[in-house]
Protein backbone atom coordinates (compact mmCIF):
# COMPACT_ATOMS: atom_id res chain seq x y z
CA UNK A 1 0.00 0.00 0.00
CA UNK A 2 1.10 3.61 -0.69
CA UNK A 3 0.24 6.70 1.23
CA UNK A 4 -2.66 7.80 -1.62
CA UNK A 5 -4.09 4.19 -1.77
CA UNK A 6 -3.89 4.03 2.47
CA UNK A 7 -6.30 7.40 2.61
CA UNK A 8 -8.82 6.60 -0.41
CA UNK A 9 -9.64 3.08 -0.02
CA UNK A 10 -13.58 2.41 0.39
CA UNK A 11 -14.06 0.68 4.42
CA UNK A 12 -15.93 -2.67 2.01
CA UNK A 13 -12.85 -2.85 -0.23
CA UNK A 14 -10.57 -2.50 2.96
CA UNK A 15 -11.79 -4.91 5.19
CA UNK A 16 -12.70 -7.55 1.68
CA UNK A 17 -8.39 -7.30 1.44
CA UNK A 18 -7.73 -7.57 4.80
CA UNK A 19 -9.83 -10.63 5.09
CA UNK A 20 -8.45 -12.31 2.77
CA UNK A 21 -4.82 -11.44 4.04
CA UNK A 22 -6.21 -12.62 8.03
CA UNK A 23 -7.33 -15.82 5.95
CA UNK A 24 -4.00 -16.70 3.85
CA UNK A 25 -1.73 -16.01 7.32
CA UNK A 26 -4.23 -18.32 9.19
CA UNK A 27 -3.78 -20.92 6.27
CA UNK A 28 -0.42 -20.87 5.95
CA UNK A 29 -0.13 -20.75 9.91
CA UNK A 30 -1.91 -23.67 10.39
CA UNK A 31 0.29 -25.89 8.15
CA UNK A 32 3.39 -24.76 9.37
CA UNK A 33 5.69 -27.94 11.08
CA UNK A 34 5.09 -25.22 14.06
CA UNK A 35 1.51 -23.67 14.09
CA UNK A 36 1.25 -20.19 14.54
CA UNK A 37 -0.83 -17.11 14.02
CA UNK A 38 0.96 -13.17 13.82
CA UNK A 39 -0.04 -11.59 17.01
CA UNK A 40 -0.97 -8.22 14.98
CA UNK A 41 -4.84 -9.61 14.55
CA UNK A 42 -4.91 -9.75 18.67
CA UNK A 43 -5.94 -6.22 17.87
CA UNK A 44 -9.63 -5.95 16.71
CA UNK A 45 -11.98 -4.15 18.31
CA UNK A 46 -12.34 -5.95 21.21
CA UNK A 47 -8.78 -7.27 21.31
CA UNK A 48 -7.44 -3.28 22.01
CA UNK A 49 -9.66 -3.45 24.57
CA UNK A 50 -8.53 -5.97 26.34
CA UNK A 51 -5.24 -4.77 25.55
CA UNK A 52 -5.59 -1.66 27.61
CA UNK A 53 -7.15 -3.88 30.50
CA UNK A 54 -4.03 -5.81 30.26
CA UNK A 55 -1.70 -2.40 30.47
CA UNK A 56 -3.26 -1.87 34.17
CA UNK A 57 -3.52 -5.49 35.38
CA UNK A 58 -0.63 -4.98 38.58
CA UNK A 59 0.71 -8.33 36.90
CA UNK A 60 1.70 -6.72 33.57
CA UNK A 61 4.34 -4.36 35.04
CA UNK A 62 5.96 -2.95 31.21
CA UNK A 63 3.45 -0.61 30.64
CA UNK A 64 3.36 1.28 34.20
CA UNK A 65 7.00 0.77 34.47
CA UNK A 66 8.10 2.60 30.79
CA UNK A 67 5.23 5.25 31.33
CA UNK A 68 7.06 5.85 35.04
CA UNK A 69 10.67 6.19 33.05
CA UNK A 70 8.89 8.66 30.28
CA UNK A 71 7.89 10.33 32.48
CA UNK A 72 10.17 10.75 35.32
CA UNK A 73 12.79 11.31 31.87
CA UNK A 74 10.45 13.21 29.61
CA UNK A 75 12.42 16.79 29.96
CA UNK A 76 15.66 14.97 28.75
CA UNK A 77 14.64 13.19 26.10
CA UNK A 78 12.97 16.42 24.60
CA UNK A 79 16.50 18.24 25.19
CA UNK A 80 17.99 15.09 23.33
CA UNK A 81 15.35 15.51 20.65
CA UNK A 82 15.40 19.34 20.29
CA UNK A 83 12.93 21.43 18.62
CA UNK A 84 10.66 21.01 15.10
CA UNK A 85 10.60 17.44 15.20
CA UNK A 86 8.63 15.60 13.26
CA UNK A 87 7.26 12.16 15.48
CA UNK A 88 6.41 8.96 13.79
CA UNK A 89 4.43 7.03 16.17
CA UNK A 90 4.30 2.86 15.33
CA UNK A 91 1.34 1.30 17.04
CA UNK A 92 -0.25 4.37 19.48
CA UNK A 93 -2.85 2.70 21.33
CA UNK A 94 -4.36 4.51 24.05
CA UNK A 95 -1.54 7.33 24.07
CA UNK A 96 -1.02 8.23 27.69
CA UNK A 97 3.03 7.69 26.88
CA UNK A 98 2.09 9.45 23.65
CA UNK A 99 1.24 12.43 25.57
CA UNK A 100 4.18 12.79 27.72
CA UNK A 101 6.39 12.80 24.85
CA UNK A 102 4.30 15.63 23.31
CA UNK A 103 3.60 17.89 26.25
CA UNK A 104 7.54 17.77 26.63
CA UNK A 105 9.03 18.61 23.24
CA UNK A 106 9.60 22.18 21.62
CA UNK A 107 6.93 22.91 19.08
CA UNK A 108 6.73 19.43 17.33
CA UNK A 109 6.63 19.55 13.61
CA UNK A 110 4.08 17.20 12.90
CA UNK A 111 2.82 13.66 15.05
CA UNK A 112 2.14 11.06 12.48
CA UNK A 113 1.10 7.47 13.86
CA UNK A 114 0.76 4.26 12.49
CA UNK A 115 -1.87 2.06 13.94
CA UNK A 116 -3.62 -1.15 12.58
CA UNK A 117 -6.94 -0.87 14.53
CA UNK A 118 -8.58 1.89 12.31
CA UNK A 119 -11.00 2.94 14.76
CA UNK A 120 -9.14 3.49 17.99
CA UNK A 121 -6.67 5.75 15.71
CA UNK A 122 -9.22 8.13 14.05
CA UNK A 123 -10.43 8.36 17.87
CA UNK A 124 -7.09 9.55 19.24
CA UNK A 125 -6.65 11.79 16.58
CA UNK A 126 -9.30 13.51 17.55
CA UNK A 127 -8.52 13.63 21.06
CA UNK A 128 -4.93 14.89 20.20
CA UNK A 129 -5.55 17.70 18.02
CA UNK A 130 -7.78 19.27 20.96
CA UNK A 131 -5.22 19.09 23.00
CA UNK A 132 -2.55 20.48 20.70
CA UNK A 133 -4.17 22.37 18.21
CA UNK A 134 -1.03 23.85 17.32
CA UNK A 135 0.42 20.32 16.32
CA UNK A 136 -0.28 18.97 12.67
CA UNK A 137 -1.83 15.42 13.36
CA UNK A 138 -1.46 13.07 10.84
CA UNK A 139 -2.94 9.40 11.05
CA UNK A 140 -2.54 6.43 9.17
CA UNK A 141 -3.87 3.53 9.62
CA UNK A 142 -1.92 0.46 8.42
CA UNK A 143 0.43 -2.68 9.54
CA UNK A 144 3.41 -1.12 10.30
CA UNK A 145 5.44 -4.10 10.35
CA UNK A 146 4.67 -4.46 6.36
CA UNK A 147 6.30 -1.31 5.49
CA UNK A 148 6.45 1.97 7.08
CA UNK A 149 4.04 4.61 5.11
CA UNK A 150 4.34 8.40 5.58
CA UNK A 151 1.38 10.72 4.43
CA UNK A 152 1.69 13.00 1.94
CA UNK A 153 2.14 16.52 2.73
CA UNK A 154 4.14 15.92 5.61
CA UNK A 155 5.55 19.89 7.10
CA UNK A 156 9.93 19.28 6.40
CA UNK A 157 10.37 19.04 9.91
CA UNK A 158 14.86 19.31 11.31
CA UNK A 159 14.02 15.98 12.16
CA UNK A 160 12.31 12.86 12.07
CA UNK A 161 12.16 10.84 15.16
CA UNK A 162 10.09 6.98 15.65
CA UNK A 163 8.73 6.40 18.55
CA UNK A 164 8.31 2.50 19.40
CA UNK A 165 7.02 2.23 22.77
CA UNK A 166 5.54 -0.91 24.83
CA UNK A 167 8.32 -3.47 23.83
CA UNK A 168 6.33 -3.85 21.41
CA UNK A 169 9.68 -4.94 19.13
CA UNK A 170 9.67 -7.53 21.10
CA UNK A 171 7.33 -9.34 18.85
CA UNK A 172 10.00 -10.01 15.68
CA UNK A 173 12.65 -12.62 16.29
CA UNK A 174 16.24 -11.05 15.86
CA UNK A 175 16.42 -11.01 11.97
CA UNK A 176 12.87 -8.83 11.65
CA UNK A 177 13.71 -7.05 14.63
CA UNK A 178 17.44 -6.11 13.01
CA UNK A 179 15.50 -5.82 9.39
CA UNK A 180 12.66 -3.41 10.92
CA UNK A 181 15.08 -0.97 13.20
CA UNK A 182 17.07 -0.47 9.60
CA UNK A 183 13.57 0.37 7.78
CA UNK A 184 13.29 2.40 10.88
CA UNK A 185 16.52 4.13 10.22
CA UNK A 186 15.80 4.71 6.47
CA UNK A 187 12.67 6.35 7.21
CA UNK A 188 13.55 8.47 9.75
CA UNK A 189 17.02 9.39 7.62
CA UNK A 190 20.78 10.81 8.57
CA UNK A 191 19.70 13.06 11.34
CA UNK A 192 16.37 11.10 12.68
CA UNK A 193 16.64 9.13 15.82
CA UNK A 194 14.29 6.48 17.48
CA UNK A 195 13.35 6.29 20.73
CA UNK A 196 12.38 2.43 21.74
CA UNK A 197 10.99 0.66 24.88
CA UNK A 198 12.43 -2.75 25.24
CA UNK A 199 11.63 -5.12 28.09
CA UNK A 200 14.40 -5.97 29.98
CA UNK A 201 15.28 -10.30 31.08
CA UNK A 202 14.42 -10.65 34.57
CA UNK A 203 13.34 -13.36 36.89
CA UNK A 204 10.97 -16.49 35.22
CA UNK A 205 8.34 -16.31 37.66
CA UNK A 206 7.61 -12.69 37.21
CA UNK A 207 7.76 -12.60 33.40
CA UNK A 208 5.31 -15.75 33.21
CA UNK A 209 2.81 -13.99 35.86
CA UNK A 210 2.85 -10.60 33.42
CA UNK A 211 1.20 -12.83 30.80
CA UNK A 212 -0.73 -15.53 33.20
CA UNK A 213 -2.77 -13.21 35.07
CA UNK A 214 -5.03 -14.33 37.22
CA UNK A 215 -8.09 -12.45 36.45
CA UNK A 216 -7.51 -14.36 33.01
CA UNK A 217 -7.72 -11.04 30.76
CA UNK A 218 -4.54 -12.34 29.19
CA UNK A 219 -6.52 -15.62 28.57
CA UNK A 220 -9.30 -13.46 26.82
CA UNK A 221 -7.34 -11.66 24.41
CA UNK A 222 -5.35 -14.47 23.56
CA UNK A 223 -8.85 -16.84 22.77
CA UNK A 224 -10.54 -13.30 21.45
CA UNK A 225 -7.96 -14.20 18.23
CA UNK A 226 -9.56 -17.57 17.54
CA UNK A 227 -13.07 -16.05 18.04
CA UNK A 228 -11.89 -13.05 15.42
CA UNK A 229 -10.61 -16.03 12.76
CA UNK A 230 -13.69 -17.94 13.40
CA UNK A 231 -16.21 -14.45 12.37
CA UNK A 232 -14.14 -12.96 9.58
CA UNK A 233 -12.64 -16.18 8.11
CA UNK A 234 -15.43 -18.46 8.60
CA UNK A 235 -13.36 -21.01 10.45
CA UNK A 236 -15.16 -23.09 13.56
CA UNK A 237 -12.41 -23.22 16.10
CA UNK A 238 -14.00 -24.72 19.30
CA UNK A 239 -13.44 -21.80 21.90
CA UNK A 240 -13.88 -23.86 24.52
CA UNK A 241 -11.44 -26.74 23.49
CA UNK A 242 -8.43 -23.99 23.71
CA UNK A 243 -6.44 -23.08 26.55
CA UNK A 244 -4.52 -20.07 27.33
CA UNK A 245 -0.93 -20.75 28.45
CA UNK A 246 1.97 -18.65 28.48
CA UNK A 247 6.01 -19.58 29.24
CA UNK A 248 9.18 -18.25 29.34
CA UNK A 249 11.62 -19.89 27.45
CA UNK A 250 14.51 -19.07 29.25
CA UNK A 251 17.20 -20.32 26.02
CA UNK A 252 15.74 -18.15 23.54
CA UNK A 253 14.55 -15.37 26.26
CA UNK A 254 11.14 -15.09 25.19
CA UNK A 255 7.54 -15.43 26.41
CA UNK A 256 5.78 -17.68 24.21
CA UNK A 257 1.75 -17.52 24.00
CA UNK A 258 0.13 -20.27 23.28
CA UNK A 259 -3.46 -21.82 22.53
CA UNK A 260 -3.29 -25.48 23.82
CA UNK A 261 -5.86 -28.10 22.62
CA UNK A 262 -7.41 -30.04 25.57
CA UNK A 263 -9.21 -32.66 23.46
CA UNK A 264 -8.83 -33.80 20.01
CA UNK A 265 -10.82 -31.55 17.58
CA UNK A 266 -10.62 -30.89 13.77
CA UNK A 267 -10.32 -27.31 12.90
CA UNK A 268 -11.96 -25.61 9.00
CA UNK A 269 -11.20 -22.34 7.71
CA UNK A 270 -12.89 -22.27 4.25
CA UNK A 271 -10.95 -21.37 1.39
CA UNK A 272 -10.96 -18.52 -0.95
CA UNK A 273 -12.44 -19.70 -4.57
CA UNK A 274 -10.79 -22.92 -4.61
CA UNK A 275 -11.86 -26.33 -5.85
CA UNK A 276 -12.01 -27.70 -2.32
CA UNK A 277 -14.17 -25.76 0.02
CA UNK A 278 -12.08 -25.50 2.90
CA UNK A 279 -8.93 -27.09 4.60
CA UNK A 280 -9.06 -29.02 7.76
CA UNK A 281 -6.70 -29.20 10.59
CA UNK A 282 -6.64 -32.03 13.46
CA UNK A 283 -5.78 -31.24 16.70
CA UNK A 284 -4.67 -33.75 19.26
CA UNK A 285 -5.26 -32.99 23.26
CA UNK A 286 -1.79 -31.26 24.23
CA UNK A 287 -0.84 -29.83 20.64
CA UNK A 288 -0.46 -25.68 20.93
CA UNK A 289 -0.90 -23.14 18.71
CA UNK A 290 1.54 -20.22 19.11
CA UNK A 291 0.10 -16.99 19.00
CA UNK A 292 2.57 -14.44 20.15
CA UNK A 293 6.44 -14.37 20.89
CA UNK A 294 8.09 -11.81 23.38
CA UNK A 295 11.27 -11.33 23.07
CA UNK A 296 13.24 -10.12 26.20
CA UNK A 297 16.48 -8.14 26.28
CA UNK A 298 19.28 -7.56 28.22
CA UNK A 299 21.07 -4.09 28.29
CA UNK A 300 23.88 -6.14 26.07
CA UNK A 301 21.89 -7.92 24.00
CA UNK A 302 19.96 -4.89 22.74
CA UNK A 303 22.66 -2.75 21.89
CA UNK A 304 24.39 -5.19 19.92
CA UNK A 305 20.71 -5.34 17.81
CA UNK A 306 20.85 -1.43 17.57
CA UNK A 307 24.57 -1.29 16.61
CA UNK A 308 23.62 -4.30 13.76
CA UNK A 309 20.66 -2.33 12.61
CA UNK A 310 22.67 0.35 11.69
CA UNK A 311 21.78 2.85 15.05
CA UNK A 312 23.98 3.87 17.68
CA UNK A 313 22.96 4.51 21.71
CA UNK A 314 22.93 8.21 22.32
CA UNK A 315 20.92 7.19 25.62
CA UNK A 316 19.81 4.79 27.82
CA UNK A 317 16.79 4.79 30.57
CA UNK A 318 16.15 2.02 33.12
CA UNK A 319 13.81 2.17 36.95
CA UNK A 320 15.59 1.30 39.76
CA UNK A 321 15.16 -2.24 39.38
CA UNK A 322 16.50 -2.53 35.67
CA UNK A 323 12.70 -4.18 34.52
CA UNK A 324 12.08 -2.41 31.32
CA UNK A 325 14.90 0.01 29.53
CA UNK A 326 13.66 2.89 27.35
CA UNK A 327 17.07 3.56 24.49
CA UNK A 328 17.05 6.93 21.94
CA UNK A 329 18.97 5.78 18.80
CA UNK A 330 20.50 8.64 16.32
C1 LIG B 1 2.23 -5.26 22.88
C2 LIG B 1 3.65 -6.96 22.12
C3 LIG B 1 4.36 -5.53 23.86
O1 LIG B 1 4.36 -8.76 24.28
O2 LIG B 1 3.97 -7.82 26.18
C4 LIG B 1 0.61 -8.49 26.38
C5 LIG B 1 1.44 -7.88 24.01
N1 LIG B 1 0.60 -10.02 24.92
N2 LIG B 1 0.14 -9.60 26.97
C6 LIG B 1 3.74 -7.99 25.00
C7 LIG B 1 0.90 -8.77 25.09
C8 LIG B 1 0.13 -10.53 26.08
C9 LIG B 1 2.65 -7.11 24.37
N3 LIG B 1 3.20 -6.25 23.30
Amino acid sequence: MNPGTAGTATTAEASGAARSELRADVLRGLAAPVRMLPPKYFYDERGAGLFERICELPEYYLTRVETGILAERAGEIAAAIGPNACVIEFGSGSGRKTRILLGQLDRPAAYVPIDISGAQLAQFARELRTEFPALPVLPVAADYTVAPILPAGMPAPRRTVAFFPGSSIGNLDAAAAEQFLRRVRDLCGESGALLVGADLHKDPATLELAYNDPQGVTAAFNLNLLARINRECGADFPLDAFAHRAVYDRRRQRIEMRLVCGRGCEVHVPLDGAASPHATFAFGAGDYLITEHSHKYTRESFAALAARSGWSVRACWTDAEAWFSVWLLG
